[in-house]
């Protein structure tokens, strides 16, 4: 064994704005930013959150306002600390929270000045704020507090100060993002910041947003509606089986979902769920921690990423308390699944993906089959589109051609065949599925055989 010796310590800190500035670059979006600070109100209980970012100000800026239990000055001043709270510490069921720093990491990744103002009932309002370049000027973490004075006075303040009312508002100012637009694409990059937040949480907290216990969410004023990626509300939705793991006294839940073929979708909802191609990507697994959504869609290496499984959705619903399982990271954006876990999801993976298959060979409308003929050559595995040759019109029109003629048409209709655009097809059928509409050929025609002739003169005229 070695020898024990007595080390002598030296203090060294980080340089405060080195580390302030790692700090803000563990890699936040905007949307995965508002989300973790949405987290923080919906763990307040708030029953109605608003975010705004008015359009048109010279100071830019973007706030985020709850109704829930908010803050004493003293509780305000403690929380507004990087990593106030230990992450092994057992949290509360609805506790989206973990690290004790979303709350200053995801608005310093957004914003260069974080203020938070809120208000605990029956105690006054407080406000506290972190301002960077005070920080880094004064080489120290210094926090600058708002008299309750100060609070009252503020324009954008949406919580109120009555004693009986309680609630919270984030703000940040000077963010990075609008920093070296010029002033006439500021406007557009606002508005298009803004429809995006929208379609995230609608999405990502869309559980909270239908359930029983119902949040109000607003941004700028308008009321968002839940986007549920399962579809469930929407004919051609196909429920899949439901398989329940123990983990202790937790549960995990996982549910397999077959969504509509996009063919069946109205345009409205093809846009909102982004287009086919869109919706194609976004198969897989979606898992929910404490609800609410933390990864959309990807197989996450489980199962190939498959044309076939376009429709398969999976929805995992993971509770908070298991978090040291998954290893959870601070952005609370990625999970990492468990060998144990592993193994039941390939076994539920087996049910959506095998009905995913079938929903996209019966698209709801029968195909009529007349005239053309699908062979699947089992021994060889290969599948081809015919023109039939037992159509009765067809039939009937051989019998008047000699036999030269035979012959040169029935080539002509194999060339036909070998000819069909599938790739075409398949490609449009993705890009613009609305669009196609084959039968309006047959109106064409019928309405005037002479269009028809038309049709071949030109042809044969270059
Ligand atoms: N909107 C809010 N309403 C009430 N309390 C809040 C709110 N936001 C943050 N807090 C308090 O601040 C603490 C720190 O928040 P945060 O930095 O996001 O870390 P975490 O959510 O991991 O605890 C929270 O645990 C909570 O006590
Ligand atoms: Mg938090």
């Amino acid at each position: 064994m070695s020898k024990s010796f007595n080390r002598k310590t030296v203090t060294k800190r980080p340089k405060v704005e080195n580390e302030i500035k790692m700090l803000s670059k563990i890699g936040y979006t905007l949307e995965s930013a508002i989300s973790d600070i949405v987290d923080n109100s919906v763990t307040a209980e708030a029953k109605k959150i608003s975010i705004t970012c008015p359009p048109g100000t010279q100071n830019i800026f973007w706030s985020i306002a709850d109704d829930g239990y908010g803050m004493s000055p003293e509780e305000l001043q403690e929380n507004m600390v990087i990593g106030c709270k230990d992450p092994a510490e057992e949290r509360d069921q609805m506790d989206l929270g973990r690290f004790g720093s979303g709350l200053k990491t995801a608005s310093l990744s957004q914003a260069k000045v974080l203020t938070v103002i809120s208000k605990k009932k029956g105690k006054p309002i407080s406000g506290a704020s972190w301002n960077v370049e005070r920080i880094i000027k004064e080489n120290d973490w210094v926090l600058e507090i708002l008299s309750e004075e100060e609070c009252k006075s503020l324009d954008y303040l949406e919580i109120s100060s009555n004693l009986n009312s309680s609630g919270t508002q984030i703000i940040w100012e000077k963010m990075d993002r609008y920093d070296d637009t010029d002033h006439q694409d500021l406007e557009t990059e606002i508005s298009s910041d803004i429809s995006s937040i929208k379609k995230h949480l609608s999405l990502y907290f869309h559980k909270f947003i239908e359930g029983k216990e119902k949040i109000n969410f607003f941004v700028n004023q308008d009321a968002l509606l839940p986007i549920d990626p399962f579809m469930k509300k929407l004919s051609g939705y196909q429920e899949g089986e439901e398989e329940t793991m123990r983990q202790g006294l937790s549960k995990i839940s996982i549910k397999s979902h077959t969504i509509p073929h996009w063919n069946r979708l109205s345009k409205e909802k093809l846009d909102e769920y982004g287009g086919s191609e869109e919706i194609s990507k976004k198969q897989g697994l979606y898992l929910y921690r404490g609800n609410r959504l933390i990864i959309e869609g990807g197989w996450l290496g489980l199962t190939m990423n498959n044309k076939l499984n376009d429709l398969a959705r999976v929805e995992i619903n993971i509770p908070v308390e298991l978090d040291n399982l998954w290893e959870v990271d601070v952005k609370k954006s990625s999970l990492q699944i468990p060998r144990k876990v592993k193994i039941l999801l390939k076994e539920v993976l087996k049910t959506p993906t095998k009905r995913s298959k079938k929903t996209y060979t019966y698209k709801g409308k029968e195909e009529p089959k007349k005239y053309w003929v699908k062979r699947e050559d089992e021994r060889e595995k290969i599948i081809t589109y015919e023109v039939r040759s037992d159509n009765d019109d067809l039939l009937k029109l051989l019998s008047s051609l000699n036999s030269t003629q035979k012959k040169g048409f029935a080539k002509y209709l194999r060339n036909l065949s070998a000819d069909l655009p599938v790739n075409d097809i398949l490609a449009t059928l993705h890009s613009r599925p609305l669009d196609l509409k084959q039968e309006h050929l047959l109106e064409k025609y019928q309405q005037a055989e002479k269009i028809f002739l038309d049709f071949f003169k030109k042809e044969n005229k270059k």
